[in-house]
């Protein structure tokens, strides 16, 4: 079984963006610039944006944080997006969610200009992606992606099952495993109400766990030799940790794992790939001629 290192291959990555950087700016380029808006002050969105900053720090990005209270309306916020769309200065930038309750975030993200939407949101890239244009794709998606590349496993022709069909995770997963110029793969999308899901499970080369529901993934759930990548985060209770919980993958890891050929653990897997290919489509913001 060999696990699969998110936090060293974030490293290498965020290492390769800053040579291509230092390249850039050699060859009399300018430096990519990212920027952010926060709203209000939840401690998980200050958390993940304190780390996009560090992160454009690593890689030589100048970054800009904006920052509204909870109270912003959403007319405010449409009209900072604007004025980012058609600022010459910032290459890409992203509006943390969850956003408060009275704004529409929806609105918000198809406010933002396709080609500087580094997160992969708008329906525009999202789009773009189902269809095999030029786009930028999502952060966790992608990370899994470049998981399964860096660790050459083969994709082309397997069958990969997903469990899980949000919008940010199971759907683009699905389109990225499917289509012939990424995963190549035959595609079954599971979900909650899903008959058979044991048996399809089975029947996966790669099994991609994005559902949220802790260790559902069993051994008997798992072909052996197959490749299983977590997605789930949650936060379950431990009176041994001094924060009081620990995370938890979608994935009975300890059971689980030695049957895989591959595994991605929690956490470590493909959590800490996620910010990484927010520089990368940050650089790709820079380079692309759309
Ligand atoms: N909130 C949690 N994850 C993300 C993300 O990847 N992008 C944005 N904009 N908000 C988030």
């Amino acid at each position: 079984m060999i696990l699969i290192d998110g936090t060293a291959t974030a490293a290498t990555i965020k290492e390769e963006i800053a040579q291509r950087v230092r390249q850039i700016l050699a060859d009399g380029g300018r430096r990519p610039h990212l920027a952010a808006i926060l709203v209000g002050h939840d401690g998980g969105s200050e958390t993940y944006v304190a780390n996009k900053v560090k992160a454009c720090e690593v890689c030589g990005f100048q970054s800009t944080l904006i920052r509204y209270e909870a109270d912003v309306t959403e007319q405010e916020l449409i009209d900072k997006v604007i004025e980012l769309n058609n600022d010459d200065s910032i290459d890409g930038f992203i509006v943390q969610l969850p956003l408060p309750r009275h704004i529409d975030e929806q609105k918000i993200i198809e406010a933002i200009d396709y080609r500087k939407d580094v997160d992969g949101f708008t329906p525009v890239n999202v789009g773009r992606m189902a269809i095999g244009l030029p786009c930028f794709i999502s952060a966790t998606p992608k990370g899994i992606m470049e998981l399964l590349k860096r660790y050459h496993i083969q994709t082309s022709g397997k069958h990969c099952v997903i469990i899980g069909r949000s919008n940010i995770v199971g759907k683009p997963m699905a389109q990225l495993m499917l289509q012939k110029i990424y995963g190549d793969s035959t595609v079954t999308i599971c979900h909650s109400h899903t008959e058979n899901l044991k048996e399809i499970c089975r029947t996966a080369d790669i099994l991609i766990a994005a559902i949220g529901r802790p260790a559902f993934v069993t051994a008997d759930m798992v072909k052996p030799g197959a490749t299983v990548i977590d997605v789930g985060t949650t936060r379950v209770p431990d009176a041994t940790r001094k924060s009081g919980f620990r995370l938890q993958g979608d994935v009975d890891f300890e059971h689980v794992a030695p049957l895989c050929s591959h595994i991605t653990p929690v956490p470590g897997g493909v959590g800490p790939m996620t910010i990484s290919m927010l520089m990368q489509n940050t650089l790709l913001a820079v380079e692309k001629n759309w």
